[in-house]
Formats: C-alpha cells, structure tokens, sequence
C-alpha cells in the first residue's frame, strides 16, 4: 500500500508539464527523457542532430508511456536552427515548461594542437548551444510566470584542467551564465538550475578526440540515471547548482578556499593523463 502511494506521487510530479530535452539522443539526455515521460509530463520534445536516434528514443517512449513526444532533429550550435525551432515549438505547444540544456561534447588535447575551429566547435555547441535556446523560450516563460531552466554544466565547470581548456571553458561560462541569469530572474516565477556531475559513463569519451581510450574510466563514473535524477529534482528547485555526487562540492569548496594546495595535486594527475595520450607527448609535468 505504501509502495502505491509513493509510486502515484513520483508518477504525478510532472503532471501537464511540456518538457524539452537538448542531446536527448543519448546518455544522460536519452535517460532524462525517458524519466520525465514516466513522472507524468503530457509532453516530451526530443532534441538533437541524430534524426535515427530519435526516432529510436521516441519508440522506446510511446512503448513505455502514455505522453506526446515530438522529436525536433536541430543543431544547437546554429544559431539559425535553434530560432526555427523556438518558434515552431512554441507554434505547436504554445509554451515550454521545463528546458533541460543538455547538448554538449568534448574535444581532448593541448590548446597548442588543436585548431581555433575545434576550439569554437565545442563552445558553440556547450555555451552558446545553452544561451540560444535560452532566448528562444525566455520570453515566454516569463510572460506565463512561470518554467524552470535546467543546465547541464560539470565539474569541469569549477576545475580548469589539462587536455579540456575549450570543454571547461564552455562550462565556467554555461555556470556563470545562469549564475547571472537566475539573478535577473528572481521573482518572476521562472527558475533555473544548474547541474554539475562528474565522471559519467555514457558515449561521452567515444570521440575521437580521446584518441580510443577513456581518461579516468573508473568505478567513480555515475550511472546516466544518478545524473537524470539530479535534473529532475533540479526542475523542482531553487538552488543554483546541484552538483553530482553530492560530496564532489567539497572538492569545489577546497579548491576555491585553498587553491595553492589543491591546483598543484589536479594540475599534476591531470597532466600526467595527457602526456600519457598520443595527444599529451612533450608536456610538461
Ligand atoms: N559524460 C560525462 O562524463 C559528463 C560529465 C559532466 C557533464 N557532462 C555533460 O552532460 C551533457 C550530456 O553528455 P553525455 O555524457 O550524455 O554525452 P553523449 O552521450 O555523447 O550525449 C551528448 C548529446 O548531445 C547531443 N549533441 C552534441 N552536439 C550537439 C549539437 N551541436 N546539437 C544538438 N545536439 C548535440 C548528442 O546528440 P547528436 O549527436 O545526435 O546531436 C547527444 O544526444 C553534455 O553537456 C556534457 O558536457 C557529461
């Protein structure tokens, strides 16, 4: 009986909710979506290149769950797509409730060898991928008083470390961003959170970039539902940055609070991964 109870709960909580997933095509997308469409949301809007993807996703949901689901093939990274679209969502939707800005990649290696497009490729897509389809639902949701805004950033969000110098950027600014915009938007009934998870074992490290092998693949990687639990309660909340696990703020706290300790111990482990890499030869320890 209690079990009932707990279950109807949990299936309700995003009762009427419209829900828009950036990079729902896979890992911690694909498993945000299926979790809004199984707590009750009436809509799900499945966003991401892979068209196949997709379509895949949106099987595996009208298979499982009685929710609308819209699949919208787009390129965050242009500016173009993403407006087009805003506006043809919001022309069949009316609104979005909850955003989950979720699309991102990395690209591994030292500055010094990658090109200054690779170095733009990854923040159009993570920082400016989040800032364009913020704009486009923005307005809305502040003339219904009313949405959440969730952002996928990461620790790299708070740690600068070798071989990422483009990925932490975009996720120092995808933080500092929203850190700035949830000020601007307290009280017009739209919030916005942030969520921060390390590690985590999904299609992530399969770029090429990380030349075949996964930097760090260890038993501290999460699981895609530890994070898509993080986003869901984010969409119900008023902090500013949830970060995953927990005990990682602690981290956050140290290095901040005494970073002549804490830059040297991450600078060297960090480099030492790199030298280790095809990519990483003649750097410096
Ligand atoms: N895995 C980790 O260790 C980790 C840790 C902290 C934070 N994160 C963040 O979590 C988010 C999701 O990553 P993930 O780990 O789930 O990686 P993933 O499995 O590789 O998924 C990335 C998703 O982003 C989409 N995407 C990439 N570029 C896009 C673009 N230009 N336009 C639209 N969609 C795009 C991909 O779909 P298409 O290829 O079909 O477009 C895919 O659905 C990213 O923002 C990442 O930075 C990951």
């Amino acid at each position: 009986m209690k079990k009932q109870i707990r279950t109807n709960h949990a299936i309700n909580k995003f009762e009427g909710k419209i829900v828009l997933v950036t990079g729902a095509s896979s890992g911690i997308g694909r498993q945000v979506s299926l979790d809004f469409s199984g707590q009750g949301a009436q809509s799900i809007i499945l966003v991401a290149r892979s068209r196949s993807n997709l379509e895949d996703l949106e099987k595996t949901i009208s298979r499982k769950f009685n929710i609308k689901t819209i699949i919208y093939p787009c390129d965050v990274s242009k500016k173009s797509e993403v407006e087009q679209m805003g506006r043809e969502i919001l022309d069949k939707c009316g609104h979005v409730d909850i955003l989950v800005n979720n699309a991102g990649f990395g690209l591994y290696g030292k500055v010094q060898k990658q090109s200054i497009e690779q170095i733009e490729s990854v923040t159009f897509t993570n920082y400016l991928g989040v800032v364009y389809c913020t704009k486009v639902f923005l307005d809305s949701m502040i003339a219904r008083k009313s949405g959440h805004i969730v952002n996928l950033a990461s620790v790299a969000a708070s740690f600068g470390v070798a071989g990422l110098s483009a990925y932490c950027a975009s996720k120092y600014a995808v933080l500092g961003f929203s850190e700035s915009l949830s000020q601007e938007l307290h009280g017009t009934g739209v919030g916005l959170t942030v969520v921060s998870p390390m590690g985590v074992k999904t299609n992530f490290f399969n770029n090429s970039s990380f030349g075949g092998r996964i930097p760090y693949y260890n038993g501290f990687m999460l699981k895609t539902n530890t994070v898509s639990n993080a986003v869901l309660a984010a969409a119900n909340s008023h902090r500013l940055e949830i970060i995953v696990p927990f005990y990682m703020r602690a981290g956050v706290w140290l290095k901040h609070t005494i970073p002549f300790l804490i830059n040297p111990m991450i600078g060297f482990l960090f480099r030492r991964e790199l030298s280790r890499s095809k990519l990483g030869e003649n750097v410096a320890r």
